[in-house]
């Protein structure tokens, strides 16, 4: 065990794209555990779009102040415990913050079968894949046959709402930055087309994409995706707002989509927001459905695996610029 818990501290409020300058890293003394508590050592951080988010303003949850330790999800093992139920070995994970160690009250911690992989525990049987499920079978409510377009498609979320959406018997479309990823998306994970929306036309390339039509669009990014999808949804189609990546890292957020509220009203489009801690009441089920496609091998679950605490910084802004695959975390 090194001495010392090294922390990234969220220390200055980015002008327009997060980048390493924001954050200091700190060596702060390994914390103690009162009674309740279990110290934890983390081995893999969650990276997350909304951690920008939470450096403007309140969301879902209360706003990051500079001086903080950066907020952020994450695995790790028990060291030693404090509490009942909890042993020093355990898989746990938690909101621990970007650090190498944490001390966390033992109701903050979720204890994990070591049968699956940490990654997977972080991603697809956590709240990436939790998201993905309910985000699209609960709100967007897909039937076989249907379009069902899906934005940020090859990122954490969409990786698993397209593939999803496939196993639901739906033509499946995805929007993604760059050709490559988006030739991914078709070779890789069987996405009937995907959208490179950084080049040409968007609008042309969503009517040629979805001929008859998008009935679910599982929205990721807001923004001109938003309004291109708004232009070809189908009657009675639903829009699943899962999250806005678009406007979290820039100074000059996109003004609201065009097509609202006129194609809302027109094609009786139901338009809803979701947060994931909403169905966490029949968490069990969505983890045993992921689980069960993982072992049918009806699902992958891409991950991007960043080598080194030190990199959590450049690799939150890595995201911002699309280098990820998958499932973005980083490796303590
Ligand atoms: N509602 C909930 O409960 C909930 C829970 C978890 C996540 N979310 C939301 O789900 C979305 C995806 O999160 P994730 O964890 O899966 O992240 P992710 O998709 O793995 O990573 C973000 C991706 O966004 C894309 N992106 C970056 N800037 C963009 C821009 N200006 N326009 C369009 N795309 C851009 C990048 O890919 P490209 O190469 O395609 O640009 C990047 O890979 C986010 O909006 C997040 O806030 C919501």
């Amino acid at each position: 065990m090194t001495q010392t818990n090294r922390q990234w501290i969220y220390a200055r409020k980015p002008i327009a794209q997060v980048g390493p300058e924001n954050f200091d890293l700190n060596e702060a003394a390994i914390p103690e555990t009162k009674a309740g508590e279990v110290l934890v050592r983390t081995t893999l951080l969650s990276l997350d779009p909304a951690s920008r988010a939470w450096m403007q303003g309140q969301t879902y949850r209360s706003m990051l102040n500079p001086g903080d330790v950066m907020a952020g999800w994450g695995i790790g093992e028990v060291l030693s415990s404090n509490a009942k139920g909890f042993e020093p070995g355990d898989l746990v994970s938690g909101e621990y913050g970007w650090q190498q160690y944490a001390a966390m009250p033992a109701n903050a911690l979720t204890k994990h079968d070591k049968a699956h992989k940490p990654e997977h525990i972080l991603g697809v049987l956590g709240i990436t894949g939790l998201t993905a499920y309910f985000g699209l079978l609960d709100v967007g409510k897909p039937r076989p046959g249907e379009t069902v377009l899906v934005s940020g498609a090859g990122g954490a979320v969409g990786t698993i709402v397209g593939q999803i959406a496939k196993i639901m018997g739906c033509r499946v479309v995805g929007t993604a930055g760059g050709a490559e990823k988006c030739n991914w998306l078709v070779d890789e994970l069987g996405f009937d087309a995907a959208i490179d929306y950084k080049s040409g036309n968007l609008y042309r390339a969503v009517k040629e994409a979805c001929p008859n039509g998008i009935d679910v669009y599982f929205d990721n990014t807001g923004g001109e995706v938003l309004s291109a999808a708004l232009s070809r949804m189908n009657l009675y189609g639903r829009v699943a707002c899962c999250g806005a990546v678009s406007n979290y890292d820039t100074a000059t957020p996109s003004p609201g989509p065009a097509g609202v509220p006129g194609f809302l009203v027109t094609k009786r489009i139901r338009m809803e927001g979701f947060v994931v801690m909403d169905f966490y009441n029949r968490k069990h089920e969505a983890e045993a459905a992921l689980a069960r496609w993982l072992q049918d091998g009806k699902l992958k679950a891409p991950v991007d695996v960043v080598e080194g605490f030190k990199k959590m910084p450049s690799a939150l802004a890595g995201m911002f610029a699309g280098t990820n695959r998958g499932k973005l975390m980083v490796r303590v």
